[in-house]
């Protein structure tokens, strides 16, 4: 009964959308209520997001209880004589409005435990292993948090998945729906070369089941696919037994040269022989002027560091650190020493420069949150963000020192920015996922915050974003031929350029799986098309 009357109501909202008049009316229909919003209040909060800048209005927000649920929104829209735009949106952490739906329908797939919702994240399943991957896996609904992803695995054997992002309230639809990143990614590649099997819903309004084996079109675009084939409602994701605990070591640089040289060094151990000794996690990280101090990922320094560190003379005024981990348990605790000793020996860092702390996995992957409940206390959360994210290929990234960290930056940076080197091969090319055309590529990752009011000029939105256009004109100019991750690109000229020789597939896929383009508009790719008998 309740499916019935959700599906007219749908079928209503499809109508109203000719002649918008009546939408509140609709609601006052039972056994929809808490389905299907046309709240003020529930729409503003889907019309932002973390970059704090684009707004886009839906018409109307879904909260799902099912898969079915997206299939009947999806199937309303693609029958409609004016079809009308379906996105996704996991924790709205996005920079540019990519989770918007103009005038559609945003279905809201995430609901955090925080907000005490209940939603079909309870239906996920508890890990199993699979002989056939020779390995542990568990089935999460694509709006999960992964930070609730962990909790659930680690509660259900003592499991976790193996590829990261830095920040975990992000959800698994979102972040595969990208790649998902971080420094795992040299070994484990990124987040979507760890998923065994999607189910997904087309933009037909079909719920599909795929892999690597089945319907592996839809699986492989659907990865990195930016939310354009179809809205990812389960994920079979890859776990390992969780390390217990992680030494997490940060040394510096002031050679960009040799900085990359041992990140590339530490990301190929392991390439030749995956028993040999590596880190588990590289990353690394710019610091130009209080960039280190006002580092907002972690209070990994004593106070009396920074002082240290600005003692370090430098060529440029820019330091590079290199951060990396080793995970342990008790086992291995014995050896751990002697083996981060012998990594770090092969290493050209300056010398006592060296900070070490130790805490639990769990604490080490949780690490930016502190960072936000800080930042939150001060105001400083809910900002603009106009972030930028680059993968830069690694033929090329001294150029884009020269002319970036030690030209364009000048001293201020308003936030962290990163830089990590990964392995190409551990990347699928048959997913959507565009990356340089190289074996190792660097994300460079502009993690800045704009404070409105502020008096320092080079912390305004303005500034910033007007840095961004001059690093992406420098790599054009100078013909460093970066990708943007997360892209945002403003004409069908730009993201025809961006996905390169894999346009015609991208296309390909695109009219099979969403025809009417009706999924992701907020991406700008594509805008719902309207049918020729309502053109009539
Ligand atoms: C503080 C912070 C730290 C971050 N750190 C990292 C990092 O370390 N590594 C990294 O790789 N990224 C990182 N990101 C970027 C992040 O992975 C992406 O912005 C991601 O899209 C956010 O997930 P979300 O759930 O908020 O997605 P949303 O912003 O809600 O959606 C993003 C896109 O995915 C689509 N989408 C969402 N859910 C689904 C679904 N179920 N099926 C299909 N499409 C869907 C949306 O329509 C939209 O196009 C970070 C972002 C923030 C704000
Ligand atoms: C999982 O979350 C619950 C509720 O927030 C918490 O009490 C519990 O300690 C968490 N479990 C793990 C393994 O982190
Ligand atoms: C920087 O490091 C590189 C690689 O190790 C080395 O060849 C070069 O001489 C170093 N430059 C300086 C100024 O020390
Ligand atoms: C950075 O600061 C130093 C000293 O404060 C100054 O001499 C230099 O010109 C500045 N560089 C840029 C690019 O602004």
């Amino acid at each position: 009964m309740a499916h019935y009357l959700f599906l007219s109501l749908l079928f209503l909202i499809c109508t109203s959308f000719i002649s918008t008049a009546g939408l509140p009316e609709l609601l006052r229909f039972g056994g929809v209520e808490g389905s299907l919003s046309l709240d003020p209040t529930d729409l503003n909060s889907v019309s932002v997001d973390f970059g704090g800048t684009a707004r886009t209005e839906p018409a109307a927000v879904l909260r799902p209880a099912s898969a079915d649920d997206v299939s009947s929104l999806v199937l309303a829209s693609y029958r409609s004589l004016n079809a009308f735009a379906v996105s996704a949106r996991g924790h709205g952490h996005s920079i540019n409005g990519q989770a918007g739906a103009r005038d559609g329908v945003v279905v809201a797939m995430s609901h955090h435990h925080r907000h005490g919702a209940q939603s079909p994240s309870h239906a996920k399943s508890k890990p199993a292993y699979s002989l056939e991957r020779n390995g542990y896996y568990v089935d999460a609904w694509g709006g999960e948090l992964w930070v609730d992803v962990l909790n659930w695995t680690l509660a259900n054997g003592g499991l976790a998945p193996r590829s990261w992002t830095d920040y975990l309230y992000l959800s698994v639809g979102g972040t595969l729906s990208n790649a998902g990143i971080s420094g795992q990614a040299f070994h484990h590649g990124p987040q979507i070369s760890n998923v065994y099997e999607l189910d997904v819903v087309t933009g037909k309004g079909e719920l599909v089941t795929c892999s690597d084996e089945k319907n592996p079109e839809l699986f492989h675009g659907v990865l990195g696919g930016l939310g354009q084939f179809g809205i990812i409602t389960r994920a079979r994701i890859a776990l390992e037994p969780a390390p217990k605990r992680v030494r997490w070591i940060r040394v510096l640089y002031s050679n960009f040269t040799a900085f990359t040289k041992d990140q590339e060094h530490l990301i190929s151990l392991g390439n030749s022989s995956p028993s040999l000794p590596r880190f588990d996690y590289v990353e690394g990280f710019v610091i130009v002027d209080e960039g280190l101090i006002n580092n907002w990922r972690s209070s990994f320094f004593s106070p009396s560091n920074p002082v240290k560190i600005s003692s370090i003379s430098t060529d440029g005024g820019v330091l590079y650190c290199l951060e990396v981990t080793k995970n342990y348990d008790d086992t291995t605790k014995d050896s751990l020493d002697q083996e981060v000793d012998a990594l770090l020996e092969e290493l050209d860092f300056i010398p006592a420069s060296v900070f070490t702390t130790d805490m639990p996995y769990v604490d080490f992957l949780d690490r930016v949150h502190r960072a936000e409940t800080k930042l939150r206390a001060k105001g400083l959360w809910e900002v603009p963000h106009p972030w930028l994210n680059l993968f830069v290929p690694a033929s090329r990234v001294v150029d884009f020192d020269r002319g970036v960290f030690k030209g364009i930056l000048g001293n201020k940076t308003s936030g962290p920015i990163l830089i990590y080197p990964m392995n190409k091969h551990k990347w699928d090319e048959r997913s959507s996922v565009v990356t340089p055309d190289e074996e190792v590529f660097y994300l460079v990752a502009f993690l800045r915050t704009a404070v409105p009011g502020s008096t320092e000029p080079t912390q305004s939105l303005e500034y910033l974003t007007r840095q961004n256009e001059r690093i992406l004109d420098y790599c054009r100019d100078t013909g460093i031929e970066i990708k943007q991750y997360l892209p945002n690109h403003a004409t069908r000229s730009d993201w025809e350029r961006h996905f390169g020789d894999g346009w015609g597939r991208f296309l390909r896929r695109k009219a099979e799986f969403d025809p009417k383009h009706i999924l992701g508009t907020g991406q700008g790719i594509f805008q719902p098309l309207s049918s020729p008998s309502f053109a009539l």
